[in-house]
């Protein structure tokens, strides 16, 4: 049995006094995870303190994006051994909202991915179609662009150190969940890339997140299925309540 993984993933919402507040409620009201995890990815100004705060607890911390070089004249960016030192032990690349937003390509995601390894740092690597393409037909065609440009090189022993967050484009942010169905059937296609780059041992191993819409009332119909094995959350980590529901959905 895979374990499952919640992660919370911020984004561009609360200030240092607002993520205190968030991270204390949700240790407070964290029930036992057994062997399942959960990761907090605040922005960067709040890591540290958010650091702190978690330090005794299960929960884990989490940043949402790094630059891929070590060092250097790069204003305004963050390398991995910075969000390393204020205690992250994953970081999210390749959210659609940086491949879009940001113009990042497979290529300069799978930089970041190879340098964040090479630091210690666990990955939750994210893919998805738009809606567009999804009408068109193309989801596994895209998909497996992504994943097999996005691992490029990376060795079958790094993998335990990948999460695969599934994000269809077009369930992000929108209310609009992919129906348990439609996102077991892309979850399983993408273990089946991963058995087909790496082995069996591998595919059956690494843990594929589902991300768009997760809700506390859609929560444990998506994470029931065979194939996914955790959530990537946005706008419903932002209240401590409907994140610890969906944490309760495990
Ligand atoms: P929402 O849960 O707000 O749809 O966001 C999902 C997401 O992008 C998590 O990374």
């Amino acid at each position: 049995m895979r374990k499952k993984v919640i992660a919370g993933n911020w984004k561009l919402n609360n200030d240092l006094n607002e993520s205190l507040s968030l991270v204390s409620e949700l240790k407070s009201k964290l029930p036992d995870l057994g062997l399942n995890e959960v990761i907090v990815c605040p922005p960067y100004t709040s890591l540290e303190s958010v650091n702190a705060v978690i330090k005794d607890s299960p929960i884990k911390l989490g940043a949402q994006n790094m630059h891929e070089a070590d060092s250097g004249a790069y204003t305004g960016e963050i390398s991995a051994q910075m969000l390393k030192s204020v205690g992250c032990e994953y970081v999210i690349l390749g959210h659609s909202e940086r491949r879009t937003i940001f113009n990042e390509s497979d290529e300069l995601i799978n930089l970041k991915v190879k340098k964040a390894l090479s630091k210690q740092l666990q990955v939750i690597f994210c893919v998805g179609e738009t809606l567009e393409e999804r009408e068109s037909g193309v989801t596994n065609k895209v998909v497996e662009e992504q994943v097999k440009k996005g691992l490029n090189e990376i060795p079958e022993s790094e993998i335990k150190n990948i999460i695969i967050a599934y994000e269809p484009v077009w369930a992000i942010g929108t209310g609009k969940t992919a129906t348990p169905g439609q996102a077991q059937e892309v979850h399983q296609f993408i273990r089946s890339l991963v058995r087909n780059y790496y082995s069996e041992v591998t595919a059956q191993n690494i843990i594929i997140q589902y991300g768009g819409s997760v809700k506390p009332d859609n929560a444990s119909e998506l994470l029931s299925q065979p194939d996914i094995d955790g959530a990537l959350v946005g706008g419903a980590c932002l209240k401590s309540d409907s994140f610890i529901q969906i944490i309760k959905a495990v």
